[in-house]
């Protein structure tokens, strides 16, 4: 053979490769398809395409766990933190915590996963659960033990929190070093006398605590959080202290935070939690602006806040509009510190649908192993609240900026 044919053989093989390369194994099975289905090279191609899915962030596509169920766990929350080895230690994991929505809009249990590459996802289980009747919580072993020490009015008590007829969403956790102990906060809502037909009447934190991220967590209380500072205008004078979608912050410094919508919504919150999570650092009544908490942007009605440390030393506070199951369009604030000034960024999302946040509302900012910043948002199904979608993306902190943009498929890893 010349040598000009083994260079146009070499260029030939180049560019099959690349040609394969681009249009992807679909690609090439579709170049065959009028072969037919029938041969075993086209099949272990959509193996091999199945397994590469897997190992991708495909937002707003189905997620299923190791164990190929849906992942259940929505206005979650990922982070890497401390959880049990299985022998006696401690081992660093991603943990998600979210809403077990297979039961609908209501009492929702929280689901926890763990994961090393943020890609697959371990079910551990419901940490939390809803209780279906107040017989259940003596007559099946589960909350007769967990809720042992307690005194009957308790019991109607933490039924009447965490019943299945209950709104119990937007679920939190920290772990706490000086307890050894994990805590939950999440929104516990439900309707009252005064107003019967609005499951959203009582506007409360709820708190859990456990030994173990996987549970089981028992609900302590649920209780108002801090309240419009005396001189200051409150945009919803006749309930004070509401808390409604949240979000918890640890600082580099193990202070912890919880961010929170009050005032009907009106109104973002960040307060101080006391050193073992489980409370506020200070009682509502006494606890003063600007060393407690912040009260922030009044009336300007935002919800399901993310607050995040950016790489770049800033504080970033990311929210939606209050527009229920539908997507709106994201504000952020930044500030150099908690208690300090923020400052209207605006619109973080860039690109299309970047108007309506990718048609998601924002739950979690977090960073993956390499340092890659990743915007966690739910994409609501409100006709089917179980199949909502999770829409990961990447983000990043630069210039003073949070930036978050669309890609159809990532990684976090890729090089
Ligand atoms: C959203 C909120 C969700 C849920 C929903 C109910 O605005 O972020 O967590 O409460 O409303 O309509």
């Amino acid at each position: 053979m010349k040598k000009w044919m083994y260079a146009a053989a070499g260029a030939l093989c180049l560019a099959l490769l690349v040609a394969f390369m681009r249009i992807g194994p679909y690609g090439v099975a579709r170049l065959f398809a009028w072969l037919g289905r029938g041969s075993d090279f086209l099949y272990a191609l959509e193996d091999y395409q199945r397994a590469a899915d897997e190992a991708d962030f495909t937002p707003g596509a189905q997620w299923r766990d190791t164990q190929g169920n849906l992942i259940q766990a929505h206005g979650g929350q990922v982070q890497r933190m401390p959880v049990p080895d299985g022998v006696g230690g401690k081992k660093e994991q991603y943990v998600w915590i979210g809403e077990d929505k297979s039961n609908g809009h209501f009492g929702n249990c929280f689901a926890v996963y763990t994961s090393d590459d943020l890609y697959t996802w371990e079910y551990h289980g419901d940490a939390l659960r809803s209780i279906e009747s107040r017989k259940q919580l003596a007559e099946d072993d589960y909350f007769a033990e967990l809720y042992a020490s307690c005194t009957e009015e308790e019991l109607d008590e933490i039924y009447r929190c965490i019943n299945v007829g209950t709104v119990m969403e937007r679920p939190k956790m920290l772990y706490c070093e000086a307890t050894d102990r994990y805590v939950i906060w999440f929104h516990s809502d439900d309707a009252t006398e005064a107003n019967p037909s609005y499951n959203y009447d009582v506007g409360m934190a709820g708190v859990a605590v456990s030994d173990s991220p996987f549970g089981p967590f028992r609900f302590l209380r649920r209780q108002r959080l801090s309240r419009c500072p005396k001189g200051e205008i409150d945009c919803y004078p006749s309930s004070k202290g509401e808390a409604r979608d949240m979000n918890l912050f640890r600082d580099a410094d193990g202070t912890g935070y919880i961010v929170y919508t009050s005032e009907n919504n009106k109104t973002l919150y960040i307060s101080k939690l006391s050193e073992d999570y489980t409370g506020l650092c200070a009682e509502p009544e006494s606890a003063v602006a600007g060393r407690d908490f912040v009260r922030l942007f009044p009336g300007a009605m935002r919800e399901a806040p993310v607050l995040a440390h950016g790489d770049d030393g800033r504080y970033y506070l990311m929210s939606s509009s209050t527009t229920g199951w539908m997507s709106n369009q994201a504000r952020v604030w930044s500030a150099d510190s908690i208690f300090g000034e923020w400052q209207n960024d605006g619109n973080p999302c860039v690109g299309e649908s970047a108007n309506v946040t990718f048609d998601t509302q924002s739950t979690c900012l977090f960073q993956a192993p390499n340092g890659q910043w990743i915007y966690f948002g739910d994409r609501w199904n409100p006709t089917d609240l179980a199949d909502s979608r999770y829409v990961w993306l990447p983000a990043s902190f630069k210039g003073g900026r949070l930036t978050i943009s669309w890609a159809e498929r990532w990684r976090w890893d890729a090089p």
